[in-house]
Order: structure tokens, then C-alpha cells, then sequence
């Protein structure tokens, strides 16, 4: 049996997979915590990944191994190879000023989206450097490299500490603002724009190119963001629009074409086979579910249960989850609000409800984006943490107005890294057909008052002066 390793370094945790190459059945796994917080140091991830892997039985046996991680996440190095200050993650949102600043200087949204099909938030890595060489210029003095979380990790993998053997792939380099998924090439003179001056930035591999080898001599794929890698871990297909409710929201779907928004609310990545990944992403989904259950004193089964005793709508309660700012639509520093509140509505059933369709509600509005972009919708496929809920998986549908597919619960984005691992051990032009368990379907009449009254609350959010 060939086998191969998948890794996801997540923002909450690192997972290993062991998979059979040729048919992807499950062979070992593994998992250790990450440290909570939006500003982390790499080798927290490093100590994580070698806890998982001494799980998952060690990579001695694997014939090709990738890593895929979050996305965005600012990680500097020295000319030696050593990290310069902890990693601003994608969440971190101390960058906003950053990211109007840039809009502003090269002439606007549309300008960004033509140049590199994203357009400037807090997320995005670019407006971290941004924020590091006006707030930290000692710092920002001694970097000479800038990579990814998942291209500093192959990279350690490697054993290699020169920062010119450092690689990523298209999918999390077409996050940067510094490299266009459209052109396949880098934009550096915007780097030097948001970072002052040029520094090293790693060669972008193709989508089975070669970023080293393990100790045992395998090869390591380039590896990818972690949206890029559950697109290709669900075995998604045309039409199917993925919807994932982890820390992050995200709603994508592979497509032969890249989106041009100058509003910035679909991002332009790239995906893992040469093609594009349309993408919205929200600050706050499964923990809007964690919030809620905490504030109420139940646990997740509790607030399922508590959610759909409530009627579709709440009654009028509406949740605006912006409990961490929010990305889309670009608010940062929003916070949550509960509106419609009645005798009637005030009780826990009521809020649970509320709790459950704002958050859903944010995707949707994503999925109305994308289609919007040109996106081809014909099914959902839910993933995520959140997608454990009963309460989601029923309400989901009324939102979409779509079927709605939830596959059982699985490390999506670990098992997409390793089925670009299999492709790269075994080749061929397309990855590997892993067959995949049957998915569960969800179907309801659309209820559009839900979404209705939600916009009418979203819309009166102010954005915190900063
Ligand atoms: C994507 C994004 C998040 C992170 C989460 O743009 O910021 O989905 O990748 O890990």
C-alpha cells in the first residue's frame, strides 16, 4: 500500500491524516491544540505538528506528504531563517487601518481587484506588513523574507533554514495582495508599496510541483491555503458550492474563472488543480454557535434542540454575529447586536433561533455574492464544525433555497492536503478519484422573512470609529 500524509495546520489545532494513495482510506491520524489567541508564534504550529505527527504513527512510511493551513497569516523571517516577531493571523484585525490606507493609495477597490483579484482587508497579508513597518520599524528593519503559515512549515519539514528554499502554491499565494491568481505571476511593486522596500518572497509551485523532501526522501507537495485544500478534500464538483463554518465562515466553489469584484466581497484566490476559487468569508461562525450556547448555559446539543423549538424567523429576534468585528461586510470593528426583542421573544428557545440563522444568514448573503460574481450554484456542501449542529443542517436550506449536503463529519482540509499528496506520488493529470462516503441531504422550503429581516438589522450596523 502507497501511503501519504495530509497535514492542516488550522487556527485552533494541527491534524494529521495517513491515507491509502490510491483509494484514500483512512489509515492513522493525529491532532494536538494550537494556543488561542490572533497573534501566535510559528513554532507553537512546529511543537503541534510533531505532537500530531507522533500520533498519527510518524511520516517514516508515507511516500509524499502536503500541508495545508489558514490562510493569510504573517510570518517574517531574518536573513538567517529566524522568526522576527510572533504571526499576525487572518483574524487579527489591527491592520484595518492599513487596508483603507492601501485601497486609497493605489485608487480604489478596482484597481486592487484588476491587479491581483482581491481587494484589501484586515485579513489579507500584505496590510499586516503594512502594519508592521509603521508600528514596529525595528522589526521591520530586520525582515528579509515573508512566507505563509503552511509555506514556513513544509519549509521546516524540509530541515532547510535558507530562506531561499521556501515555496507556496497558488491557492495561498493568490491571498497575499503581492501575487495575482489571474496572471500567475507576482505584483512586487506592491509590495514594496504596502511594505516600503522588496524582500524575499517564495516561488509559487504549480499544483503538483515539488517544495523538498522529508527526512525519509518523499517529496512534499506545494501544499495549500485551507479553503483550497477542503474544496479538494470534499471531492466537490461543478455547482457544488462549499460552505464552511469553522473559526472562519466560508462559502467557494472551484471554477474555470476568476471573479473581478472592486467591492471586494468575493475574493479572486486560486484553487489546488490550476483553476480559480471564488470565495466570501465571514469572521464569525462556529463561535457565534459557542457564544450563544454560553450565554444561554447549554451545550451545542441543548442549543440545537432549543433552536428549532422556536419558530423560522424567531418571531422578529434577529442576531447581527459581528462578535469579532467582521470582514464580510467589512466592518472590523463592529460588534454584535440583538434585535427585536418582545416579551415574547425574550427567552432562550427565541435567541437560540437567532443565534443559529444570523450566522447563517452571513453565508448566505456570501452565496448571493458569489452568484451574483458568475458562480454556478446548484447544491451546498456544509462543512465545518458548525455543520455538526442539527439545528444548522435543518435551517440551512430554508436560507439557501438549495439542497444541502452534509458528508459525515471528517478533516476535510487535512485530507484534501493528502490527496494532493497522492497526486503527486502517483501523478497523473487530475487528482486521484478517492470514492467518498455518502452525504447526507437536507431540503426546505425557503422562508425569505428570515433573510428579509436580518438585512434590515444587518444594514443599520455602524462600524465602530476606529
Ligand atoms: C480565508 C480566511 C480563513 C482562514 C481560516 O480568506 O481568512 O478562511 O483561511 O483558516
Amino acid at each position: 500500500m502507497t501511503l501519504v500524509a495530509g497535514i492542516d495546520s488550522s487556527t485552533q489545532s494541527c491534524k494529521v491524516v495517513i491515507r491509502d494513495a490510491e483509494t484514500g482510506k483512512l489509515v492513522r491520524q493525529g491532532r494536538a491544540s494550537h494556543p488561542e489567541g490572533t497573534e501566535v508564534h510559528p513554532d507553537a504550529w512546529w511543537a503541534a505538528l510533531q505532537e500530531a505527527i507522533e500520533q498519527a504513527g510518524g511520516l517514516d512510511d508515507v511516500a509524499a506528504a502536503s500541508v495545508a493551513g489558514q490562510q493569510h497569516g504573517m510570518v517574517v523571517l531574518d536573513e538567517n531563517g529566524e522568526v522576527v516577531r510572533p504571526a499576525l493571523l487572518w483574524n487579527d484585525t489591527r491592520s484595518a487601518g492599513a487596508a483603507a490606507d492601501l485601497i486609497q493609495e493605489l485608487g480604489g477597490g478596482e484597481k486592487w481587484a484588476d491587479a491581483v483579484g482581491i481587494v484589501p482587508v484586515a485579513s489579507f497579508t500584505l496590510t499586516k506588513l503594512r502594519w508592521l513597518a509603521r508600528n514596529e520599524p525595528e522589526n521591520a528593519a530586520r525582515v528579509a523574507a515573508v512566507c505563509l503559515p503552511h509555506d514556513w512549515l513544509t519549509w521546516k519539514l524540509t530541515g532547510s533554514t535558507n530562506i531561499d528554499d521556501i515555496k507556496t502554491d497558488r491557492s495561498d499565494a493568490s491571498g497575499t495582495l503581492y501575487w495575482s491568481a489571474k496572471t500567475n505571476e507576482y505584483r512586487l511593486d506592491l509590495l514594496e508599496l504596502g511594505f516600503g522596500r522588496r524582500i524575499k518572497v517564495p516561488e509559487v509551485l504549480g499544483p503538483t510541483g515539488i517544495a523538498g523532501h522529508l527526512p525519509n526522501g518523499a517529496p512534499l507537495g506545494p501544499g495549500a491555503g485551507d479553503n483550497a485544500a477542503a474544496a479538494l478534500g470534499t471531492g466537490a464538483g461543478t455547482g457544488d458550492v462549499i460552505v464552511s463554518i469553522g473559526t472562519s465562515g466560508t462559502v467557494f466553489v472551484s471554477s474555470e474563472v476568476s471573479p473581478n469584484d472592486p467591492t471586494g466581497t468575493v475574493a479572486g484566490f486560486a484553487d489546488t488543480t490550476g483553476r480559480f476559487l471564488p470565495i466570501v468569508v465571514t469572521l464569525n461562525a462556529a463561535r457565534v454557535l459557542d457564544a450563544a450556547g454560553k450565554l444561554l448555559g447549554v451545550d451545542h446539543a441543548e442549543l440545537s434542540r432549543l433552536a428549532l423549538s422556536a419558530p423560522a424567523g424567531a418571531d422578529g429576534l434577529v442576531l447581527i454575529p459581528y462578535l469579532e468585528g467582521e470582514r464580510t461586510p467589512n466592518k472590523p470593528d463592529a460588534t454584535g447586536a440583538v434585535h427585536g426583542l418582545t416579551l415574547k421573544t425574550s427567552d432562550p428557545a427565541h435567541l437560540a433561533r437567532a443565534a443559529v440563522e444570523g450566522m447563517l444568514c452571513a453565508l448566505a448573503d456570501g452565496l448571493d455574492a458569489l452568484v451574483a460574481n458568475g458562480a454556478t450554484a446548484n447544491r451546498i456542501v456544509l462543512v465545518g464544525g458548525g455543520a455538526r449542529s442539527e439545528a444548522v443542517r435543518k435551517i440551512a436550506p430554508e436560507l439557501f433555497g438549495l439542497p444541502v449536503l452534509v458528508p459525515p463529519p471528517g478533516e476535510y482540509v487535512a485530507d484534501g492536503a493528502a490527496r494532493q499528496a497522492a497526486w503527486v506520488a502517483l501523478g497523473g493529470a487530475e487528482p486521484p478519484a478517492w470514492s467518498a462516503e455518502q452525504p447526507e441531504t437536507y431540503e426546505a422550503t425557503p422562508v425569505p422573512l428570515i433573510r428579509q429581516q436580518y438585512a434590515a438589522a444587518r444594514d443599520a450596523v455602524v462600524d465602530r470609529a476606529r
